[in-house]
C-alpha cells in the first residue's frame, strides 16, 4: 500500500506542473493574497499533495500546521473541506488565520468595510491614539495621524470576526506606509525620499479593502455550498509544548513548514510583525500578543533556537539524534569553527523537541508532509532536509517519498527577497503507525 503512495508522489514530483515553479501574486489565489508574509508556501504544491494522500487514504482527515504562518495550508485544506488545526508563536500569523476562519464561516465581510469606510468619512478627530516604542521612528506625525483614524474606524465594526478581516487589511496597510523598507522583513528605515506620503495612506487602504473583498467573493464561490462546514481550531502558543486535543478516530495529516533557522538570523517574524501588532488592539489579539511585543526582539527571542542560552547542554541532548547534525558538528569542531553553529544547534534542539512534542500530542496514526530549506550559516550548508528526516526516523516515522520543487531560478544557491540563502527546498512525506 505504502509502495502505492509513494510511486504516486515521485509520479507527482516527476510530473510537477509549471505552476508549482509560478511566485509572487500569479501563484496566490483566493485568501492567499490576503497578507503578505514571509516564507510562504507554495499553494498549488501542498494541495497536490494534499490531493494525492486523499486519494490514499480511507475515512475522514484532519490537517495540522504547527507552524501555520498566513495559512497557507489552513485555506487549501478548508478548500478541500477537512478539518484543520492551525498553530503559531505569532500573534500576527494568529489573526490572520482567524480572518480566514471568520471568512470561511459567513462573516459579513462587506457590511464590515462599509462600516469602517462611513466611520472613516464621519471622523473628526485629530489625535494619534497608540503608543509604543520607536512609533516617533516608524511614523511620521501625519501618518500616525491617518492610520488611527483608519483604526478608530475599524474599532467601531461590531462584528469580531468580521473585523480581524479588517485588521488584516489594516496589518498590510501599515507595511505598506511605514518608514520600514518593504524590500525586507527586518525593521530597517527607508531612504528619506522613499517615504509614504500620509494623504496617500487612505488610498492605500481602501485598495487593499477592495482586493480583499474580491479575493472573499472568489473564496466563498469555490468553497460553494458545502454538505459540511469544517471545524476550524486556531492556537496561539509553542509548538514545543501546546496541548492538542484531536480525535483519535481521524486520519492525521500534518502539513507544515518549519522555520529555516532561528529567527534573528534567518527571518525575523517578530520583526516583521511588530509594527502591526502594536497597532491593532489587544483586545483582537490573542492574550500571548502583550508579552510577545514588549519589544522588536520578544517574539523572535521566543521562536524556534530563540535563545543560545544553555546551546552546550542542548548540544549534548541532540548528540545522536541526527547523523547528517552530528557530522555537521564534528566538521565544524575540527575546523575550530563550532561557535558559529551554536545557534544552528539551539534551533535544531528546539526544532526536534517540537517534533517530539507533537508525536506524542497527535494521535499515532498519520502522515506527515514537512517542506524545509537549506541554508547557510558559518560558510557551510545546513542540511536540513536530511536533518528533519533522520528526526522523523528516530522519533519512528518511515519516509515514504520526498518532492524536489523546480525552483524557478536555475542558478543555485538562490537568495529568497530576504537575501537568505536557501540552496534547496525539499518536501518530505513519512508516515508514523
Ligand atoms: C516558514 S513560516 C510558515 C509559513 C506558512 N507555511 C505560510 O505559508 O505562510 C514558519 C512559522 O513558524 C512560526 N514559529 C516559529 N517558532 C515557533 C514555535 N516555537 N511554535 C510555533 N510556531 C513557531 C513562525 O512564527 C512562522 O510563522
Amino acid at each position: 500500500m505504502t509502495d502505492t503512495l509513494a510511486r504516486r508522489l515521485a509520479n507527482l514530483q516527476d510530473r510537477q506542473p509549471a505552476t508549482w515553479a509560478v511566485t509572487g501574486a500569479a501563484a496566490r489565489p483566493n485568501l492567499h493574497a490576503m497578507l503578505r508574509y514571509p516564507a510562504m508556501m507554495v499553494p498549488k504544491m501542498q494541495g497536490d499533495i494534499v490531493d494525492t494522500l486523499l486519494d490514499y487514504i480511507s475515512g475522514s482527515s484532519h490537517v495540522v500546521d504547527p507552524f501555520v504562518g498566513s495559512g497557507t495550508v489552513m485555506t487549501e485544506s478548508l478548500l478541500r473541506g477537512l478539518d484543520f488545526t492551525g498553530i503559531d508563536i505569532n500573534p500576527l500569523a494568529i489573526l490572520v488565520c482567524e480572518a480566514k476562519a471568520a471568512i470561511d464561516i459567513g462573516a459579513d465581510i462587506t457590511a464590515a468595510a462599509n462600516a469602517t469606510l462611513q466611520a472613516i468619512r464621519f471622523d473628526v478627530q485629530d489625535n494619534v491614539d497608540v503608543d509604543f516604542p520607536g512609533l516617533t521612528k516608524w511614523f511620521d506625525v501625519s501618518a500616525a495621524l491617518q492610520l488611527s483614524r483608519i483604526r478608530r474606524a475599524i474599532m467601531q465594526v461590531p462584528d469580531q470576526a468580521a473585523r480581524k478581516v479588517i485588521w488584516t487589511v489594516f496589518t498590510e496597510t501599515i507595511r505598506l506606509s511605514s518608514n520600514s523598507r518593504t524590500s525586507t522583513y527586518k525593521l530597517h528605515m527607508r531612504a528619506e525620499g522613499d517615504r509614504v506620503a500620509a494623504d496617500r495612506i487612505l488610498q492605500i487602504f481602501e485598495d487593499s479593502l477592495r482586493k480583499t473583498l474580491l479575493q472573499v467573493a472568489a473564496y466563498r464561490k469555490l468553497i460553494g455550498d458545502r454538505p459540511r462546514r469544517p471545524d476550524i481550531k486556531i492556537l496561539c502558543g509553542d509548538a514545543r509544548a501546546i496541548a492538542l486535543d484531536q480525535k483519535p478516530s481521524h486520519h492525521n495529516i500534518l502539513v507544515t513548514s518549519p522555520p529555516y533557522g532561528d529567527n534573528q538570523t534567518t527571518i525575523p517574524y517578530g520583526q516583521f510583525s511588530y509594527l502591526a501588532l502594536r497597532w491593532i488592539p489587544i483586545e483582537d489579539l490573542n492574550p500571548l500578543a502583550g508579552r510577545l511585543t514588549m519589544n522588536t526582539n520578544s517574539l523572535d527571542s521566543v521562536s524556534l533556537g530563540g535563545s543560545v542560552k544553555f546551546a552546550d547542554v542542548k548540544a549534548k541532548q541532540i548528540t545522536g539524534i541526527s547523523p547528517s547534525l552530528d557530522r555537521l558538528m564534528q566538521d565544524a569542531a575540527i575546523a575550530g569553527t563550532a561557535r558559529g553553529l551554536r545557534k544552528v544547534v539551539s534551533f535544531m534542539t528546539d526544532f526536534f523537541e517540537s517534533l517530539d512534542h507533537l508525536r506524542k500530542a497527535l494521535p499515532a496514526n498519520g502522515h506527515w508532509v514537512l517542506t524545509t530549506g537549506n541554508r547557510t550559516a558559518s560558510g557551510r550548508t545546513i542540511p536540513f532536509d536530511s536533518i528533519c528526516r533522520e528526526m522523523l526516523c528516530y522519533l519512528g516515522a518511515r519516509p515514504i517519498a520526498t518532492v524536489h520543487r523546480r525552483l524557478p531560478v536555475k542558478r543555485m544557491p538562490s537568495k529568497n527577497n530576504m537575501g537568505l540563502m536557501i540552496t534547496t527546498e525539499t518536501t518530505l512525506v513519512a508516515e508514523f503507525h
